[in-house]
């Protein structure tokens, strides 16, 4: 082993993989705890190192599913701040704490029973909604780079339309409505607008009606049947050696040779 890593502290809690000799060890804090792991890791990956596992707080491991939002501030830097823990470097002195989930306000709703005005719903489901007052605070949190306060803004106006495509990138982290001094649960309501906005404002997709029809008829129960006998080594055959659409192929336009099963 290297100088650099006969210096390093032992790990608190597992070593479970092994840095390369000339790793350059950090100094991390997780949930108050002080340990040094390689640079370069993710937070995810860092913590795994310093010896935790995942049974929450994460998922896709690739910046999609909104599971591992954290919170970190640096020593001796007043300044809060956040990222997904799948897409974020650890860094030298870095406080982290992951937040896996957080309380949002979620009623429910039925949406095919919604027959009336839009907006008035959200302000029946989310009152908070409007009582934002402007502090940006959801802005600068997203680990997204979406901004939280100007859809909300738009939701006040009902522009529902604005407020539901500006959103659309978001993971559902959770991590705006955790700082949010007026207590609104952003993405909750984002997901909300969205769908009504999908619901009333888009037009219906034939193709989609028509396949939901097919499925219904029984169209592929053959199929269906025909996989589920199979043994697991020709189904994953079956899938790796399936024709596929080329990555850059022009939208729309593909079709496989075998339109059979389509
Ligand atoms: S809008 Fe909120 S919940 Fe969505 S990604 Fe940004 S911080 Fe996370
Ligand atoms: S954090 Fe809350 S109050 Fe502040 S701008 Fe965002 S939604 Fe409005
Ligand atoms: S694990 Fe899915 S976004 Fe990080």
């Amino acid at each position: 082993m290297a100088d650099d890593c006969k210096k390093a502290k032992t790990l608190a809690t597992g070593d479970r993989t092994i840095p390369p000799p000339d790793a350059k060890m950090i100094t991390i804090y997780i949930m108050g705890r002080e340990y040094q792991v390689p640079e370069t890791l993710t937070i995810m990956k860092a913590i795994e190192y310093a010896g935790y596992s995942y049974t929450r707080g994460c998922g896709c491991r690739g910046g999609i599913c909104g599971a591992c939002g954290t919170f970190y501030r640096f020593l001796g830097d007043y300044r809060l701040r956040s990222g997904l823990a799948c897409q974020t470097v650890a860094e030298e002195n870095m406080v982290i704490m992951q937040l896996p989930f957080f309380p949002a306000n979620r009623p429910g709703y039925d949406l095919e029973q919604m027959t009336g005005d839009a907006h008035e719903e959200l302000r029946r489901l989310y009152p908070e909604v409007f009582k934002c007052v402007g502090c940006g605070t959801c802005t600068r949190t997203c680990p997204m780079d979406i901004d939280v306060m100007d859809y909300i803004a738009l939701m006040k106006r009902g522009d529902l339309k604005g407020a539901a495509h500006k959103s659309f990138d978001c993971v559902m982290c959770g991590l705006c409505a955790s700082r949010c001094p007026a207590q609104i649960s952003q993405f909750n309501a984002a997901m909300f607008v969205r769908r009504i906005y999908g619901k009333n404002g888009l037009p219906v997709a034939g193709h989609l009606a028509k396949r939901v029809e097919e499925v219904k008829a029984g169209k592929y129960e053959s199929m269906l049947k025909e996989v589920s006998s199979m043994n697991p080594e020709d189904v994953k055959k079956l899938y790796v050696e399936r024709e596929r659409e080329p990555d850059m192929a022009e939208a729309g336009k593909w079709m496989p040779k075998d339109t059979s099963k389509l």
